[in-house]
């Protein structure tokens, strides 16, 4: 069956038929699934019947995978999943709801707020995969707002104001938003900034978007509380509801996207009910910038 990839909603996400995530992959059906990345920037594959191991190596056939050590606040003895997977559930490792005032369900709290995941990594990430294994009973969307679209809209003196600006990112500033504070020395250490273009150009379509992420909490050269205006402004833009696909899941929806050139949201649901999403990610080519000294 060839892959057919058609439009939903706005202009940058589609629909993928034609492709079984359980199975190896076709050099020609890798080939859609790329360009299909390329012309949209969410792509969504419904009744995918996948384990884990099947996502994994759907992933890999598309490119390197990036590893998830250290990004959240689970120790690693906490982890349910190998650190191949993102898990971006509220499950603990015996899979039970973390209970409401737990710190890692709140540190999670974080993917509630508009962002690019891994945004706070040097190479950050280039597609994600999400999977659904269950979802709650009302609520839990994913909603993802289109950066090339957001970047065409803004008049011409921003375009030039913004051109190359350099963020500073880190899940501390990302979770300060919420009042979030409650890190360890270790903790800190770990998520220390690092630095992100302002602008990208996609390497193939050569379109340049806006590279905003609530973990965006400085920009090089400027006073800590006008960069914070500015980006908020900037975030306000860019998810205007004419750049914003909203994703209802079903169970058995895989959805990727691409980090380069969306920001994305996961939407609120009832706090006693599991949502068992597992992402695995691409890595992107390098860094967007060089890193300051340490
Ligand atoms: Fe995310």
């Amino acid at each position: 069956m060839p892959v057919e990839i058609c439009q939903i909603g706005p202009c940058f996400a589609a629909e993928v038929k034609g492709v079984d995530i359980s199975q190896p992959q076709s050099r020609e059906n890798v080939a859609a699934i790329h360009a299909g990345m390329d012309r949209y920037a969410v792509l969504v594959f419904h009744d995918q019947q996948i384990d884990d191991a099947q996502q994994l190596a759907f992933t890999r056939s598309l490119g390197e995978i990036e590893h998830a050590i250290g990004t959240s606040l689970r120790a690693p003895d906490e982890y349910r999943l190998p650190t191949t997977f993102a898990d971006v559930s509220n499950l603990d490792k015996d899979n039970r709801v973390f209970a409401r005032d737990d710190r890692r369900r709140l540190f999670g709290l974080g993917n509630r707020l508009w962002h690019s995941d891994s945004s706070f990594k040097a190479t950050p990430a280039k597609y994600s995969l999400l999977h659904a294994l269950s979802v709650p009973s009302r609520g839990g969307n994913t909603e993802f707002a289109y950066m090339v679209a957001a970047y065409d809209a803004l008049d011409a003196d921003t375009q030039a104001e913004v051109e190359d600006l350099i963020c500073e990112h880190s899940q501390i500033f990302s979770r300060q938003q919420l009042g979030f504070t409650d890190f360890t020395d270790e903790e800190r250490a770990r998520f220390a900034p690092v630095r992100q273009r302002l602008v990208r150009t996609h390497p193939v379509t050569a379109r340049k978007s806006l590279y905003l992420s609530s973990h965006a909490g400085g920009i090089v050269g400027w006073p800590v509380p006008e960069a914070r205006a500015f980006l908020r402004d900037l975030v306000e833009h860019a998810t205007q509801r004419q750049f914003v696909y909203a994703h209802r899941w079903r169970v058995g929806d895989l959805v990727m996207w691409d980090n380069r050139q969306t920001m994305h949201r996961a939407r609120p649901f009832p706090a006693d009910e599991p949502r068992d999403m597992r992402r695995t990610t691409l890595m992107g080519d390098g860094p967007t910038v060089a890193q300051a000294a340490a």
